[in-house]
């Protein structure tokens, strides 16, 4: 097991942005909304992302994405994700997602679902530096905001185009790096290869963010202090985990974590979790939306399979408030 480093937890300066500690929430589709991103700053992440949302449809000025980007006020900082393959486009969105004041404007430069790959998005950017350079520029141009891009290695493993990328959004403007050191073709499958972060982090100007199997406090110590990337973005680890932001804090801090986090106080975030979802998206929705979190709050808990099983039903709070309160009686 590593050992505690002091040290290793700081501020990040982003051109005119400071945030105040170097471990934060990824973007990710379908879970990092507004709810979910007040959980985790409230468990100390210290800027979280929102999930992608289109340029395109931002620029149309289109309700549904730009609900996407709504903040809770428990919120602290927060960095809003587009993607695009337009610079005229990611400037107009750049345009008008800026009045809303996000603390980073983060292009898209990994995502591999189809739907965004078929509008020559996300991961295919990849494959065209230069064309990163120019969205970058072009959102530079619209913002007083820092710009930054999240990038996979490369298409696939005969073209890791991950510095040629990280050279052109610099070069245009970009003042934070992220890097997923998977490629495209590898989706989430095998394990990333920390060493490429190592390798971004000696040739980049700018402060670089390493993404992937941050699974633990240790996790995200290890890949600090081997690869000497300037903080983590913490993903899967955190579903049904928002104590790990605090535990890698105090672990980069050179402190005694709070490892064991007891089945009351994991269910009673879960329901703070649902309250404010419900208070973002109304009853019903957040009910459903939920169900998915649950069974990651309730993984590893003894008995946790019976809380999964009652709350695919559970259309209101106080159900689920019911279901909680009995786990915990019997
Ligand atoms: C459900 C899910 C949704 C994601 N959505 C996004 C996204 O919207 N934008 C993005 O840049 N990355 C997205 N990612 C990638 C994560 O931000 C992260 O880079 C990746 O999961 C690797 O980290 P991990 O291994 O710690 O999960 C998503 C990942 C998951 C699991």
């Amino acid at each position: 097991m590593d050992s505690p480093k002091p040290g290793l937890f700081h501020d990040i300066t982003v051109a005119s942005l400071r945030v105040p500690g170097n471990v934060w929430l990824a973007p990710m589709a379908g879970y990092s909304d507004a709810a979910f991103r007040a959980v985790c700053a409230k468990q100390g992440a210290r800027l979280c992302f929102t999930e992608m949302a289109s340029a395109d449809a931002l620029s149309r000025n289109n309700g549904t994405t730009l609900r996407l980007l709504e903040k809770s006020p428990e919120e602290t900082l927060t960095g809003f994700q587009i993607f695009g393959s337009s610079p005229s486009i990611a400037a107009a969105a750049v345009r008008r997602i800026t009045p809303l004041r996000p603390a980073i404007v983060d292009l898209n430069c990994g995502c591999s679902v189809p739907k965004v790959l078929k509008a020559d998005c996300g991961a295919l950017l990849l494959r065209n530096p230069a064309l990163i350079g120019s969205i970058v520029s072009a959102m530079k141009a619209e913002t007083d905001i820092p710009v930054s891009v999240k990038l996979r290695l490369g298409w696939e493993a005969s073209s890791l185009t991950y510095l040629a990328c990280a050279e052109a959004a610099v070069k245009a403007g970009a003042s934070l790096v992220t890097l997923h050191p998977r490629t495209r073709a590898q989706g989430f499958g095998g394990t990333a290869q920390w060493n490429h972060l190592r390798t971004l982090k000696e040739a980049c100007p700018v402060p670089v963010i390493g993404s992937g199997d941050l699974f633990s406090a240790q996790d995200c110590l290890r890949m600090i202090s081997t690869t000497g990337c300037d903080g983590v973005m913490i993903a899967r680890g955190c579903l049904g985990n928002p104590f790990i932001f605090a535990q890698a804090e105090a672990l980069l801090r050179g402190l005694p974590a709070q490892t064991r986090i007891e089945p009351e106080e994991r269910l009673s975030i879960a329901m703070a979790h649902l309250h404010m979802l419900a208070h973002s998206v109304g009853e019903d929705k957040a009910c459903r939306d939920m169900r998915k979190h649950f069974v990651a709050y309730t993984k590893g808990l003894p008995g946790g399979s019976i809380v999964r099983q009652s709350v695919v039903n559970a259309a209101r709070v106080d159900e689920y408030e019911e279901i909680v309160e009995s786990y915990l009686r019997d």
